[in-house]
């Protein structure tokens, strides 16, 4: 079924919760429908979205937004060893790793209780608590909006990186879209508690993955503000990664600087502890704010706009790069005027950064 609505609140449709309206909103409910959804759209402008947990609406949106709501999941291969998980791109994602824990099929404990959906995953290559899809990413089918031609692609062929993949490319981008993910779950688990807030776990005798599972959720309800009681979507910005030389040189500046090693070449700096640093955790700005708790999140305390959110992020930046001499580029994917927010992708010309970290 193809479910058709016109003039779609989209503030319901992002868990940023900004106002405005998109000409129409469709909502696939099977994804065999997706050909004829092909021919219907014919030349309209489209976007599509999975559970709004990662998109800013800037402003209205003159065309179609296409949500694909299928949630079919179907164990496609399994051995002593592994168990192969096709699942349809509109399944919520915390509902696939609970699902998973439960099953015994492991490998996505660590990140439980993050919002969004299953087709979602792979393009921003989510990851948590020292894990990310990546790891247990097998491959994904994929449509072609231009031409209806449908394709499975490996692992490789999805360029997975930090917050990154192939469907952020430009040509990619709003022509290949992600109709389900096939997962390759152990069926022996392997706990992974490097991550410094899962590190207490590492005393507790035969841990299971139901507890790591927990923790995750009890870690990421302390920290984090649930989308549903205020507005957000989750880090605004990435962890910059920085290469080594710099790293020392801040590292000097700042001996409490904290970061986590890429490989050889690069570090990761935290975000969030720059942000805090600046002063912004906790602040406040009319209807706009940086969480209390996470200074990488951004919040709307209920009627916020667009431009009070872009300029409190463009502050923010702007006050990152003059202390520590980095420019953190923003984390979700905006949808609408890029003239509203196109200054957020690189500091502004003449504006100085700490001149003596470069
Ligand atoms: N920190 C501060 N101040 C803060 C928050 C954190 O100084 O307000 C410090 C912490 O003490 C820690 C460091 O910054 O030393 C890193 O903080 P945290 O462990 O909370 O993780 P993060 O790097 O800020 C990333 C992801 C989160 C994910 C967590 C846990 C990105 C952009 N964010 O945050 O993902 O949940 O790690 O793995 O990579 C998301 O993408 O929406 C998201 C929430």
């Amino acid at each position: 079924m193809i479910i058709k609505n016109q003039h779609a609140d989209l503030s319901r449709l992002s868990t940023m919760g900004l106002p405005g309206y998109a000409a129409e909103l469709w909502q696939i409910a099977d994804n065999r429908l997706l050909p004829e959804v092909i021919t219907q759209l014919s030349a309209q402008p489209y976007q599509v979205i999975g559970g709004g947990s990662n998109v800013l609406f800037i402003g209205d949106y003159a065309g179609v937004l296409i949500q694909l709501t299928d949630t079919r999941l179907e164990v496609i291969e399994q051995n002593n060893d592994h168990v192969y998980v096709k699942v349809a791109a509109g399944m919520n994602w915390h509902a696939f790793v609970s699902h998973c824990v439960q099953q015994g099929w492991y490998g996505l404990e660590n990140l439980a209780a993050i919002p969004g959906t299953v087709g979602a995953a792979p393009i921003q290559n989510i990851g948590a608590y020292g894990v990310e899809c990546a790891q247990v990413l097998h491959s994904v089918d994929v449509i072609d909006l231009q031409s209806a031609i449908t394709q499975t692609w490996s692992k490789a062929q999805c360029h997975l990186g930090y917050r990154d993949s192939i469907f952020k490319r430009s040509d990619i981008k709003g022509r290949w879209l992600i109709t389900s993910v096939t997962w390759q779950l152990s069926r022996h688990w392997q706990a992974q508690l490097d991550y410094p807030d899962l590190q207490s776990l590492r005393d507790i005798k035969s841990l299971t993955a139901q507890q790591v599972f927990a923790q995750v959720c009890d870690i990421r309800a302390r920290k984090l503000p649930d989308p549903t009681v205020l507005a957000n979507v989750g880090s605004f910005f990435k962890n910059p990664l920085i290469p080594i030389h710099q790293w020392q040189i801040l590292q000097k500046n700042f001996p409490n600087i904290r970061g986590f090693v890429v490989d050889e070449q690069q570090m990761k700096v935290a975000a969030a502890w720059m942000i805090d640093q600046c002063g912004w955790k906790g602040q406040g700005r009319g209807a706009v704010g940086v969480h209390r708790e996470q200074a990488l999140v951004l919040v709307n305390y209920g009627s916020a706009t667009a431009q009070q959110l872009v300029t409190l992020a463009h502050d923010i930046q702007l006050s990152v790069w003059q202390t520590f001499g980095i420019w953190l580029l923003p984390e979700p994917e905006f949808v609408g005027d890029a003239a509203q927010w196109q200054h957020l992708l690189q500091p502004p010309e003449g504006f100085t950064n700490a001149a003596f970290y470069v």
